[in-house]
């Protein structure tokens, strides 16, 4: 791995900053106004007296706050002419048009001009208490021996790196190298399988690739290397593999891979920046939908970033000089926007937690809090609700007094893990947000934070919309429902800079899956309701997207791995309430005539399929053998009423009247009283609370 020590950067870089910030600087400096001491950025701002005009004012003046904001928080080569040129109803977003910028001179090279010994990553390694500090400094000089490397091997503005590495400096260096040259990267996540390695390196059209040898994580190694070996089968097009070297374990080099390290130590530490145009690609970030097919969401340059800075700094009350704590996967959107990307932009000393919550022991987190004194620690439900379960004193053994805000992202976070977060994590001191937002929205959209300080916060509910973000609920018939009090389709009325602009070479199922269900509005997938109150609160998916331990899979992507082994002739899959996961996976297949098999052995099989093919958190909790499906008369199978029959409702099966054939549901029922017992007994347990 690229060690920090030696490094002659300060000198470089911040002379090359000096440079590069000369034609890049252009900030705003009005300054006047009295929420100036709340939201610097809005200071030139006419007329607004608190942080509720505020928030007013950035939606119904949309244009004006996002020009403000966007002229302090960025730094420009080139001034944009236009704010915003949207239209929902086609899927047409564009933000700042004309601006001219660098992502990477905005996360690094400003930074390094005013601080550059400030610490700009600590890396938590797997082993406990070996991190490693790397100052702006050493990150600019990492990206940009980097992104000479990648142009030298003939990597041009526009193409798309695939990034399949762990969480660590160099994976965070690969993302900025594309940024500083413009070329895009498409980062997938180091737990998935080779064959959803490929299709996504296919998919994205890459021709480079940058891995490592091994990745190590929860104390066990991963052959990170050999996935991508056994992925280039599949894709011709790959030209070459940059491998670095997580552990000093070699492993075999084909003639398509460089040595990471060892090149870009031949290279210069300067590397002149790419002038990006504000809506060229950033990266692309598959997610799953509905259908089998994952899609590669497009965010771009400008919008993206001051998004990302935006809520980083206002969500989580972040100020200069804190340790920002996000433990995401670089690998998810969480990594993307609020370990990278928001955090870097800011400025911040942000942590790469490359560990598990419970390794070696489930005091890991809280310890990491105390030795880098972390003042934001941003996590997962799922986590949490684990950790609840070990019990407060792997909590308590370490001083937790520097925190000062508590983040969860990902899924519904249970009134019970909040109320521990709160009471034990945060010593009942600390606020806890909870922050809905997508892959798609780029960063987060509905957070208790920013609001007046001490304005209440709800457990379990995300509450109050960030500046500019207009949501609304939407009936069954497609109406705005304006009343409080209420549940339905979650909405966005008007668009905001962070959004997804488009699904990689596929602009139709773009506007399919997001504007067309209600036109006019972008469409999240997700129900919500809004209380009393106005806030809001996440209800869950409204399609056949399932959240396990907050990873976003589709049922349809499974079932097409089930539906593979030549043993099985239909399958459907539903998330059911898990209790640490938030949701398991519950799958029903239905066998060819005349198979005979033992159903245990098929299981595994079954499994170790979705594991190969997906990942391993995708796999099935529970496979249920079935005669068959209850199917509508036109044959589609009623995935509504399984996830009801494992969920236990039965009085919510609804109307039966429209299956084929009532009867299998009774069959299935009857079935999953004997497999699924312990289903059964996590929601006598819920209910019984
Ligand atoms: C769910 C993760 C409830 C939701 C940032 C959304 C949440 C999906 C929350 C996006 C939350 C995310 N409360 N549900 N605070 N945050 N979700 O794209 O269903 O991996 O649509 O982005 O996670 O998952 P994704």
């Amino acid at each position: 791995m690229w060690l920090p020590c030696g490094c002659t950067s300060k000198y470089v870089a911040s002379s090359f900053a000096r440079r590069t910030l000369a034609s890049y600087l252009h900030v705003s400096g009005r300054s006047r106004c009295n929420v100036a001491a709340f939201m610097p950025e809005a200071a030139g701002l006419e007329g607004v007296s608190g942080r509720a005009a505020l928030r007013e004012l950035s939606v119904s003046n949309s244009e004006s706050f996002w020009a403000a904001v966007a002229r302090h928080r960025l730094c420009w080569s080139t001034p944009f002419h236009t704010v915003q040129d949207c239209d929902l109803s086609r899927g047409k977003i564009k933000w700042f048009e004309g601006g001219k910028l660098n992502v990477s001179v905005n996360c690094l090279d400003r930074h390094v001009h005013t601080c550059p010994e400030r610490v700009a990553l600590i890396w938590e390694r797997d082993e406990r208490g070996s991190e490693m500090k790397y100052t702006y400094g050493e990150l600019l000089e990492m990206t940009c021996r980097l992104g000479n490397l990648l142009r030298r091997h003939g990597v041009k503005r526009g193409d798309c790196v695939t990034i399949y590495m762990p969480t660590c400096p160099l994976a965070v260096a690969s993302m900025l190298a594309c940024a500083r040259i413009g070329a895009a990267h498409n980062v997938v996540f180091a737990g998935f399988s080779a064959d959803a390695l490929a299709e996504r390196i296919r998919d994205a059209q890459s021709s480079t690739v940058i891995t490592v040898n091994q990745g190590v994580r929860g104390g066990k190694v991963t052959e990170l290397k050999k996935t991508v070996d056994t992925a280039m089968q599949s894709c011709p097009t790959v030209k070459q593999v940059f491998v670095a070297m997580r552990t000093d374990n070699p492993v075999t080099m084909t003639a398509r891979d460089i040595a990471m390290e060892e090149e870009m130590l031949k290279e210069d530490v300067v590397c002149e920046p790419a002038v990006m145009n504000s809506e060229d690609v950033l990266f692309l970030l598959y997610t799953s939908g509905s259908t089998g097919k994952p899609k590669g969401l497009v965010h771009t340059q400008a919008g993206y970033l001051l998004y990302a800075a935006l809520t980083h700094r206002y969500v989580f009350s972040y100020h200069d000089g804190d340790v920002f704590g996000c433990v995401a996967d670089i690998g998810w959107i969480t990594g993307h926007s609020y370990v990278v990307y928001g955090p870097l932009a800011n400025g911040a000393t942000t942590v790469l937690f490359e560990s598990t919550p419970i390794y070696p022991d489930p005091g890991r987190y809280w310890d990491m809090v105390e030795r880098l004194k972390i003042n934001q620690f941003y996590g997962a439900p799922t986590a949490i609700r684990l950790l609840l379960k070990y019990g407060d004193q792997w909590v308590n053994k370490y001083d937790r007094s520097t925190l000062k805000t508590l983040g969860s992202v990902g899924e519904p976070i249970n009134t019970e893990a909040w109320e521990w977060y709160h009471r034990v994590v945060g010593d009942g001191r600390c606020p806890v947000v909870d922050t809905w937002w997508q892959t798609e929205t780029g960063g987060i959209c509905i957070a208790p934070r920013p609001s007046d300080p001490d304005a209440e916060i709800v457990p379990g509910m995300a509450m109050r919309p960030f500046f500019g973000i207009n949501p609304v609920l939407m009936d069954t018939e497609g109406e705005v429902l304006t009343s409080n009090n209420t549940s339905g389709a979650l909405c966005m009325a008007q668009p905001w800079p962070g959004m997804a602009r488009t699904i990689h070479n596929n602009h139709q199922r773009f506007i399919d899956t997001y504007f067309q269900p209600y036109p006019g509005y972008f469409f999240t997938g997700d129900g919500a309701y809004r209380s009393e109150e106005g806030y809001y609160q996440i209800t869950g998916r409204l399609d056949d997207v399932i959240n396990v331990s907050g990873h976003r899979i589709g049922t349809a992507e499974i079932e097409d791995v089930v539906n593979q082994c030549p043993a099985v002739a239909e399958s459907a899959v539903v998330g059911y309430t898990h209790s640490i996961k938030g949701q398991g996976v519950y799958a029903f297949v239905v066998l060819k005539k005349g198979i005979d098999v033992q159903e245990a052995d098929l299981s595994r099989q079954l499994n170790g399929m979705v594991s190969e093919k997906i990942a391993k958190y995708a796999s099935p909790d529970f496979i249920q053998f079935a005669k068959r499906l209850p199917k509508t008369r036109s044959g589609k199978i009623m995935r509504r009423v399984l996830r009801k029959v494992v969920e236990s409702d039965l009085e919510g099966l609804g109307d039966l009247s429209t299956l084929d054939d009532p009867a299998a549901v009774q069959e299935i029922i009857q079935d999953i009283n004997i497999s699924a017992l312990y289903i059964k007994e996590e929601i006598c347990r819920k209910t019984a609370q």
